[in-house]
């Protein structure tokens, strides 16, 4: 049988149970620990009381508070779209110009601008508006529709023969296959057109036959091809009749590709955004867009 003693060295009592010599003391549960446990119980009483706690088969204790995390979640959303209409309704409402004398307005179009286009144009225009082919560069200064933030802003809402009911209309006709001009009528227009452009090609180097063919070209482009793209080649924003002077081309300079522009004629198709992106965001975009080449302001 157990006997339980005092402790002479502690003062406490022993338990009586005794292994190999030691004797099991007969300590207290410290007060601090009974205090904690005592705090946390009540804690959690408390917040059974004031708070959703318990579930009750399709229901839940709702707590004497009343809160609700899916009200507070609505709350945040609606607080974050205030911010958010904050800077959006003005962007929306100001011309370019006032937009462009705003400072903060402009800091959040610098912000944004980079990530829609990453999200909505880069597939097709490149990082950075590089372009490739069939999709023009947007960071040079030639311009199928002008470089007016306005006529961009229409470009990308309505675009590029596309299915809105607006769109733009970008046609250049297939002279070969209509059989409007014969196949050597389009050789000397190639030839033509590489003596204009900046583009250095190697079919231009000057023989008799070729300054022939060249002129003949000349005559066939001021009967077919200036009415779109300019007396002096230099294209039209109002049709979107590319520049043929510079040496940027759509869908290539060699003999090949122009040979097949004339024949088949091109149509470039560039979706309308109206209805998948904010007037806002639109916005931000052209600010973008014309940032990329150095026109007017650069966000
Ligand atoms: C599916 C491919 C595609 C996507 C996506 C696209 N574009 Fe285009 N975009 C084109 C093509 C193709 C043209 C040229 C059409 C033509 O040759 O007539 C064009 C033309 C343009 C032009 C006219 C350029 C000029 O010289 O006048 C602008 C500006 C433009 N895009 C901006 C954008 C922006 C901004 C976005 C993103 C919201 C975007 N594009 C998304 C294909 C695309
Ligand atoms: C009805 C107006 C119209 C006429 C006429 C016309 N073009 Fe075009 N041309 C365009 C348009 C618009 C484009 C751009 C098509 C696109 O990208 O969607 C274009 C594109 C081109 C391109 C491609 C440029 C590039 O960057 O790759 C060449 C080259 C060209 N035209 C040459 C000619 C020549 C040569 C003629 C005369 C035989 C001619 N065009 C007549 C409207 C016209």
């Amino acid at each position: 049988m157990s006997v339980s003693e005092r402790d002479k060295y502690s003062g406490h009592m022993t338990t009586g149970h005794e292994w190999n010599g030691i004797k099991e003391l007969n300590t207290p549960v410290p007060k601090i620990l009974i205090a904690c446990l005592s705090a946390a119980f009540l804690f959690a009483i408390g917040y059974w009381v004031l708070m959703p706690a318990w579930p009750l088969g399709d229901t839940f204790t709702k707590g004497t508070l009343g809160f609700d995390q899916r009200k507070h979640l609505a709350q945040q959303m609606i607080e974050s779209d205030n911010n958010q209409t904050r800077w959006t309704d003005p962007i929306e409402q100001l011309d370019f110009d006032a937009i462009r004398d705003n400072p903060q307005l402009m800091a959040i179009v610098r912000e944004s601008g980079p990530a829609l286009f990453e999200d909505n144009c880069a597939m097709c225009h490149g990082n950075n508006g590089d372009g490739g082919k069939y999709f023009p560069k947007l960071n040079d200064t030639s311009w199928l529709w002008g470089a007016d933030p306005n006529a961009i802003l229409e470009t990308l809402a309505v675009g590029i023969n596309s299915a809105h009911p607006d769109t733009r209309i970008a046609l250049m006709p297939a002279f070969g296959s209509s059989g409007v001009l014969s196949a050597e009528t389009i050789d000397s227009l190639v030839l033509y057109i590489q003596s204009i452009s900046t583009t250095e090609t190697s079919s231009t180097t000057e023989t008799t036959t070729t300054a022939e063919n060249i002129n003949a070209g000349q005559a066939a482009y001021s009967m077919y091809c200036a009415g779109c793209h300019a007396q002096d080649g230099s294209g039209n924003i109002e049709v979107g009749a590319p520049n043929l002077t510079d040496d940027y081309w759509i869908y290539g300079g060699d003999s090949v590709a122009l040979t097949a522009t004339l024949t088949d004629g091109r149509s470039g198709h560039m979706p309308a955004w109206e209805s998948r992106l904010s007037l806002s965001e639109r916005k931000i975009l052209t600010f973008y867009v014309l940032s990329l080449n150095g026109v007017g302001d650069n966000p």
